[in-house]
């Protein structure tokens, strides 16, 4: 990306080259966007504390997470229909991350198959399902993940009902994006984005092909947007689904969207493997904490017993590291690969994930720290293992763990 130092160039040139209802859709939140800002506020406020004299020359960030290598603490997560932005959506993200070193998380949600992100990829993949309201379909695209060989299983918790995203009220926006006379000059301005839209193919929920033929329409009848909010989101669902997908899956499964306290224990009590401390990056209640401020007290609320990852509003290497010094274990970013995807395809966003890696890299350095693997002070658990030979110079920095 041309004259992009850091993912802040890399969306400000994605914003030039979306449509405003496409970018709006994925830059915005719910409500007010206190939330969405306040992620970001979070890390803003975090500080470092430096280690000084330490030998770094030789440093490593590479981690074991729920059982899969990586060779930086980050994650791609998941978001649903990337073909808006790019003709090989999911696909490009898949390959970009397996070249990275670094999983992508899949959504059920997405424009490419789980088959054919699984054949793509040359990395590790984990697969993400939400609590739909039809069982047979979420126990289908589970025994397909597995089939396919996904590392891990991701279960988000954090939507009973779909925020309310006021930008995408305002603009109309729907998915697949509608032509309207109110858009027609936007998009026509968009040479970029207008041509990998018609050249890709049609823009679907492609796992719910042959499953849930309606919902994989997507023509105007039937748009996804409305698909999900009336048809497969599930508003009475509880604790006994977890339970459910615990039995189906016998990988690493993984809670995603988790807040408080009692909510990460419940979930380990019923046998997830991993958190994701996660407020849906701001998009789903409004008003909800910063997720790096809720972190230290669910990662000494679970006492190292599973490693805890977090997202929303990760932007810079460095606020891996801030993750990191308060209880992390490891962070996952979404919207800047779709700013990566939206800007350059699968070059792209592999861009953003060495922009991130440059940064984290010097962060470590700077910070005296010579592997991220032994930063983590309670290394109990049973996927983390013990630090790496040889540990961190330091402690974690200004930890809050015990
Ligand atoms: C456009 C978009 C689509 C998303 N779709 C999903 C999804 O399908 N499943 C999910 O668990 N989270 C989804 N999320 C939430 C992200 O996984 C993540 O929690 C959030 O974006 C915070 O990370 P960020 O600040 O790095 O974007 C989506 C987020 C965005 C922006």
């Amino acid at each position: 990306v041309a004259g992009s130092v850091n993912i802040f160039d890399v969306e400000a040139e994605a914003k030039r080259k979306l449509p405003r209802m496409v970018y709006d859709f994925i830059a915005g939140g719910a409500g007010d966007e206190i939330s969405l800002e306040a992620n970001r506020d979070a890390f803003a406020r975090a500080t470092l504390t430096p280690r000084a004299l330490v030998d770094v020359s030789d440093r490593r960030s590479d981690v074991v997470i729920a059982g899969t290598k990586m060779t930086m603490p980050l994650v791609l997560g998941p978001a649903g229909l990337a073909r808006l932005v790019d003709r090989d959506g999911e696909l490009a993200v898949a390959r970009a991350a397996g070249k990275g070193g670094i999983p992508f998380c899949l959504s059920a949600g997405s424009s490419f198959s789980i088959e054919e992100v699984a054949k793509a990829s040359g990395g590790p993949l984990w697969f993400q399902v939400y609590l739909w309201r039809d069982r047979d379909l979420v126990g289908s695209l589970i025994r397909r993940a597995s089939a396919a060989g996904y590392a891990a299983l991701v279960v988000t918790v954090d939507v009973p009902l779909v925020g309310r995203r006021e930008r995408d009220m305002r603009n109309g926006f729907s998915a697949p994006p509608r032509l309207s006379l109110g858009n027609l000059v936007d998009i026509g301005r968009r040479g970029r984005w207008l041509r990998n839209y018609l050249a890709g193919r049609r823009i679907t929920f492609q796992n719910l092909v042959g499953e849930a033929d309606d919902a994989a329409q997507g023509d105007s009848a039937a748009l996804l947007t409305d698909y999900v909010n009336k048809v497969l989101t599930n508003a009475s669902v509880g604790w006994e689904m977890i339970e459910w997908i615990r039995d189906l899956w016998s990988g690493p499964l993984i809670v995603k969207g988790v807040m408080a306290v009692e909510d990460a224990q419940k979930a380990v009590a019923l046998g997830s493997d991993a958190v994701i401390v996660s407020n849906h990056g701001g998009r789903q209640l409004d008003g909800c904490e910063a997720t790096l401020d809720a972190l230290p007290r669910i990662a000494s609320g679970l006492d190292g017993r599973v490693p805890v990852l977090v997202d929303g509003g990760v932007r810079r290497g460095a606020d891996i590291i801030k993750a990191m010094s308060r209880g992390a274990d490891g962070c996952l970013v979404v919207r800047p690969w779709w700013w990566g995807l939206a800007v350059g395809g699968e070059a792209g966003v592999s861009e953003v994930i060495e922009m991130l890696r440059s940064e984290l890299d010097l962060t470590q350095g700077l910070m005296g720290i010579t592997a991220l693997s032994g930063l983590r002070s309670s290394a109990a658990d049973r996927s983390l293992g013990p630090p790496a030979e040889g540990g961190s110079a330091g402690s974690a920095p200004s930890s809050t763990r015990s």
